[in-house]
């Protein structure tokens, strides 16, 4: 399958993007990610829960999910320096900031210890990467036994939907009009092929649920052992 988004047009779409998806309906959707975290408290000992969130782009993922929970701790990764660059003032102006650290870092080789994050992200993040069942395997390895993942990706055979019921903001028309653009180059998932790639890692899928107006899925898994 062609890929033609790499780190190298991230970095050159960073500005768009960042404009894109600084908007509420977008931070809305990433809240809508921790509802399946792990329950309690982290598995490091410190307080609150500990997250990666992969492909964080501009840290509107990450802000989002870190100021909506006082406790949780996040590491926004990517591996494009121009989103990176996007991302920093960013967190630098979140009250969340001291809970938010930005690595740079590729997801198929993640440049942390086995069992150290209680919650891993990928919003819009997954069917960008050519090795998925490497950063699933690397997503295991990083999360404690009973962390979680959680994701959303493009749904292939998804209706365009009427995305003004969900905002009225042009920002995010267009947001979905280049995600189903990139998505019909890049992959997009039926719910028993995303499930299907998410087991063979070795996590146990919780559940896989239609978001988006039907343009996406959000798949929540767990690592059992
Ligand atoms: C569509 S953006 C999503 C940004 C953010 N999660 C959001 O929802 O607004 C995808 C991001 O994944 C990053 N990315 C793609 N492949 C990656 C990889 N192998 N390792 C780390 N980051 C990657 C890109 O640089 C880009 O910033």
């Amino acid at each position: 399958m062609a890929r033609i988004l790499g780190a190298r047009a991230f970095d050159l779409g960073a500005p768009l993007y960042d404009w894109m998806t600084a908007q509420e309906i977008w931070r809305d959707h990433i809240r809508g990610l921790a509802r399946h975290f792990p329950e309690g408290a982290g598995g490091d000992g410190q307080p609150g829960r500990r997250l990666i969130d992969l492909g964080t782009g501009p840290a509107v993922s990450a802000i989002a999910l870190a100021e909506a929970d006082p406790l949780l701790r996040v590491v926004g990764l990517d591996y494009s320096p121009g989103m990176l660059a996007r991302a920093r003032p960013r967190v630098s102006a979140s009250p969340a900031r001291e809970r938010i650290e930005l690595v740079q870092g590729d997801a198929r080789a993640l440049p942390f210890p086995d069992g150290s994050f209680d919650a891993a992200t990928g919003h819009s993040f997954l069917y960008l990467v050519p090795e998925r069942g490497k950063v699933l395997s690397e997503v295991r390895r990083v999360l404690r036994p009973g962390g979680r993942l959680v994701l959303l990706e493009p749904r292939r055979g998804g209706r365009f939907a009427p995305v003004e019921a969900l905002s009225r903001d042009p920002r995010f028309a267009l947001s979905m009009m280049l995600w189903r653009l990139a998505s019909g180059v890049e992959g997009r998932f039926t719910a028993q092929g995303l499930v299907a790639l998410v087991e063979g890692a070795g996590l146990r899928v919780i559940g896989c649920e239609e978001t988006l107006s039907g343009l996406g899925w959000r798949l929540a898994a767990e690592r059992v052992e």
